[in-house]
């Protein structure tokens, strides 16, 4: 079952300048915030709290990360929606008995959580998260 909005990634050039400016506007200390390095994603993220849901700050961790490739083309901007499911591996089952594929298996993704990536081309070009439990 998909049970709320987990949280709405933003991808960014500079992490700390983004982290700042967003602490700002949501009137949080930035140095609430921690930064993790999500290498199985080549990223470097930070979750702001804000109410039940999170606003993630996404930065590349090299040039081959897909952010990078993110960036390049569209600059600072939206990137996903993640949606919170009690079940990723049914939930995952569910929607390609619908046809809609899936960028690879759940793997594992920030803070320890498993993560899978719904393909952007079949739910109107808006790149979908599912987040499952901890690992
Ligand atoms: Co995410």
């Amino acid at each position: 079952m998909i049970t709320k909005i987990d949280h709405i990634a933003i991808a960014v050039q500079n992490l700390e300048s983004a982290l700042e400016t967003f602490s700002n506007v949501l009137g949080c200390a930035p140095g609430s915030i921690t930064i993790e390095n999500v290498p199985s994603e080549k990223v470097r993220v930070a979750f702001i709290p804000v109410g039940e849901t999170k606003i993630e700050l996404l930065q590349p961790l090299g040039d081959d990360s897909p952010i990078s490739k993110f960036l390049v083309k569209n600059g600072d901007g939206m990137h996903h929606i993640a949606l919170q499911s009690t079940d990723i591996d049914e939930e995952t089952a569910r929607i390609a008995a619908l046809n809609i594929t899936t960028l690879g298996a759940p793997k594992q993704g920030a803070g320890g959580k498993r993560i899978v990536f719904l393909h952007p081309k079949e739910t109107n070009r808006v790149l979908l998260e599912f987040t499952g439990k901890h690992a």
